[in-house]
């Protein structure tokens, strides 16, 4: 057995065997992206529902539209989950909200970590960004979603000045700070126990954990919108998680995009 296989071991040794009986948890000193690797597998036949993939470093992280995740070695979090719904019929409208809601709530349960949520898949503490999610659609033969579920979740970062905005992580919002492994058991178990509910729940059963903790609400913020920055209030999310926004012309809703904050509400 390689010391990943038993990190991996130890790793689902704290998880409860219903959780644990889902995974499948792999460790790779070294990947290009975790996100492409689940891919892969999945490419070339692999059945990836259930399969975890951690990473110590990535060499090509990425990040949502296009844009490279920073990934240095052995400071951060980096995870792929590969999931599978077995019906057509499942709705995945709000599914990356819940990913960040799930992974908020567990946080807070095991850490005490006070994590905010920007639409539509950013992880916030104390107003600088500490996560990120990225999930891609990999095409099902017969019918169904295949998906894979991507966390990048900012540990203990060396001093940096790679990342062009304001960022912070765990380490500097606990006394003690958190293992990797602890964290990457914390995200596997809030992942599975979501994903396992999705089909009968959907975004509904998330809503109210998006908006107690809604980073942008009652703020001014400016989204990209049909090509376009639209400029508003932003009001929340619908039942179907996409964004609310009061403008000058009216209330949109936006369904995918990229949302920042302009001004807080108070200044
Ligand atoms: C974002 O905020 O832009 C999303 C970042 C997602 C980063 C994670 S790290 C693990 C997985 N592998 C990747 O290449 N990306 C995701």
């Amino acid at each position: 057995m390689s010391s990943c296989d038993g990190r991996a071991a130890v790793i689902l040794d704290g998880l409860d065997a219903a959780v644990r009986a889902e995974l499948r948890l792999e460790i790779a000193a070294e990947v290009d992206s975790t996100n492409e690797v689940v891919k892969r597998r999945c490419t070339s036949g692999a059945d990836i529902h259930g399969l975890a993939l951690l990473a110590d470093r990535q060499s090509a992280g990425r990040g949502r539209l296009g844009k490279p995740w920073f990934s240095p070695p052995d400071s951060n979090l980096y995870l792929s989950l590969g999931w599978r719904f077995d019906s057509d019929n499942c709705d995945l409208a709000g599914l990356s909200l819940a990913v960040g809601c799930a992974i908020a709530e567990q946080l807070q349960d095991s850490m005490g970590v006070d994590i905010r949520l920007k639409w539509p898949n950013d992880l916030y503490i104390a107003g600088m960004k500490v996560g990120g999610i990225l999930i891609d659609i990999v095409p099902a033969s017969g019918e169904g979603w295949q998906l894979v579920v991507g966390v990048g979740l900012n540990v203990a970062m060396p001093r940096t000045d790679a990342i062009d905005q304001p960022w912070t992580d765990l380490a500097a919002h606990l006394k003690v700070p958190p293992s990797r492994d602890d964290v990457a058991g914390d995200v596997l178990l809030a992942l599975t126990s979501m994903l396992s509910d999705w089909p009968a729940a959907g975004f509904l059963s998330w809503r109210e954990v998006w908006q107690r903790r809604d980073f942008l609400v009652g703020n001014e913020v400016a989204v990209q919108h049909n090509g376009a920055a639209l400029v508003g209030v932003a009001m929340g999310v619908d039942s179907t998680g996409a964004l609310t926004v009061d403008t000058d012309s009216g209330v949109v809703s936006v369904h995918a995009g990229e949302a920042s904050m302009l001004r807080l509400a108070s200044s």
